[in-house]
């Protein structure tokens, strides 16, 4: 079992009101699945990516990541986990303007201490198709393109988990097909896939689905 939740609660206050975003959510996923996560707007599915991704924490319930639970980590020992097992893909690619989709990849690796990172930003590149755009900045690049740089960073440190926030929501049928060939392959491979969707169409392609609804696991009819 690669992840284990048990009753992950996490409540936003707004003033007087709260909002319970995630109301009691218990789920496992296995080493190697590609789940899709579906639901309304605002059922909390980014909340739920955001603990699992360990950028944020829940304010009861565990979470047992790979054995480790991870849920009272701080947020220290939670970068660090999330460095070396988690790669972030989100709708509107997050890449940094200014710099070129080569150097974007870079950062990542940087950040986790690596050296040669140029070359195994290059590499990253090559493997979704990229060679030949290295040198342009996110503003010369296609849609697709640009979440296929996004794809590369998420997957420079070797991840062993992919987690991806609606990432085909900004692209045409034809570029998001590409990007969910790309998640299919990375899958085969082993890799662990969670996908945030609101597209029929790929969560048909991922090999269960779960649902929320106003903050809990809805899997009834
Ligand atoms: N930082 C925040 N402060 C206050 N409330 C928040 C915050 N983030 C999210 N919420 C609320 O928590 C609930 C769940 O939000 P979340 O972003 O997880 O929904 P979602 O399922 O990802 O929706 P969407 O499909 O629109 O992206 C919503 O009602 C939202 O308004
Ligand atoms: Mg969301």
């Amino acid at each position: 079992m690669l992840i284990q939740t048990q009753d992950l609660i996490k409540i936003y206050h707004m003033g007087d009101a709260e909002v319970r975003a995630l109301d009691g959510v218990s789920i496992t996923i296995e080493q190697g699945e590609m789940v899709g996560v579906i639901g309304t707007s605002g059922s909390g599915k980014t909340t739920l990516m955001n603990i699992l991704g360990c950028l944020d924490r829940p304010d009861s319930g565990s979470y047992v990541l790979a054995g480790e639970d991870v849920s009272r980590h701080n947020k220290d020992k939670l970068a660090h986990i999330r460095n070396k097992r988690i790669g972030f893909i989100f709708q509107s690619f997050n890449l940094l303007p200014r710099i070129s989709a080569q150097q974007n990849v870079e950062l990542p690796l940087q950040y986790a201490g690596k050296s040669d990172t140029h070359h195994l930003a290059a590499k990253a590149l090559e493997a979704v198709g990229l060679g030949d755009r290295m040198h342009h900045e996110p503003a010369q690049l296609s849609g697709g393109q640009r979440q296929r740089v996004a794809v590369a960073r998420a997957l420079v440190n070797d991840p062993d988990i992919l987690l991806a926030d609606e990432p085909t929501g900004n692209l045409d049928s034809r570029t998001s097909d590409e990007i969910l060939c790309l998640f299919e392959d990375l899958n085969k491979q082993g890799r662990t896939i969670i996908v945030v969707t609101h597209d029929p169409e790929v969560a048909g392609r991922c090999g269960r689905t779960i649902r929320m609804k106003d903050g809990r696991v809805f899997n009834g009819v």
